[in-house]
């Protein structure tokens, strides 16, 4: 059985006194059979290992290189070195503003795994793209590409999040997320076993909030979310966890 894993992605948010909201999630009871995660900003991570308790700390980018002339850019290796077990790479928000290629990408996740890190990989297709109905081949195309050989249920998750549903309130129909999520099973099944293929867990993204939450986990292959904008208030974020927890 996969365990749960409710990540939040504090994205460009957060000051020292946004770590009072990280405390307050780690105070709560542990859940049974879910996973928490926050991915505050760079210059949060050290300090927030200090409060996370039981709460894996992640980064939300990594630089492919462990080290080197790359101002401005975070290693996977500082990441661990803040205390950090895991690493969002492919963020719809990279692959728009820096034009991150599913090259880059897979790169990423490599030097991830180099420095011990779990890869979050993101994945997700346009409204353009959905309306035109190349969804599930744009989802294919780009989890092939941005996932490396030797993905294992320990070292990868992956994150489907429609662009289009990502800070929007608009979310997909339960219908299309297992659709999405059923499609990417079979085809991690098909490249790396039924035992790793099975075990990597695969997350929704994109305006997950506590009212809709519960609905969207009952979703088949759905292991978990993916939360931006909810992750940042710790009530919000700790009845997505006990929604999904009595998933
Ligand atoms: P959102 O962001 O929950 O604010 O829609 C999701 C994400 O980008 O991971």
């Amino acid at each position: 059985m996969r365990r749960k894993l409710a990540a939040g992605n504090w994205k460009m948010n957060g000051l020292a006194a946004s770590l009072a909201e990280l405390e307050t999630l780690a105070q709560a009871p542990a859940p049974h059979q879910t996973d928490r995660m926050i991915c505050p900003p760079a210059t949060l991570l050290a300090r927030a290992v200090n409060v996370a308790g039981e709460i894996t700390i992640g980064g939300q980018d990594c630089h492919p290189q462990p080290s080197g002339a790359h101002t401005g850019d975070v290693s996977a290796a500082m990441l661990a070195d803040a205390g950090a077990t895991a690493v969002i790479v492919g963020h719809s928000e990279r692959r728009a503003d820096h034009h991150e290629t599913d090259a880059d990408i897979r790169a990423k996740a490599e030097a991830a795994w180099a420095a011990g890190l779990t890869a979050v990989i993101c994945l997700g297709e346009s409204l353009a793209q959905r309306e035109a109905e190349e969804t599930l081949s744009v989802i294919a195309a780009q989890l092939e590409a941005s996932t490396p050989d030797g993905a294992t249920g320990t070292n990868t998750v992956i994150a489907y999040e429609p662009i289009w549903a990502i800070g929007t309130g608009l979310v997909p129909s339960l219908d299309q997320i297992a659709e999405v999520h059923d499609a990417m099973r079979a085809q991690l099944v098909a490249r790396f076993g039924a035992t790793e293929g099975k075990a990597m867990r695969l997350l929704y993204g994109g305006s997950v909030k506590p009212d809709n939450a519960a609905d969207i986990f009952a979703t088949s292959n759905v292991d978990g979310a993916l939360v931006g904008g909810a992750s940042l208030k710790a009530a919000d974020f700790q009845a997505i966890i006990d929604a999904l927890d009595a998933a």
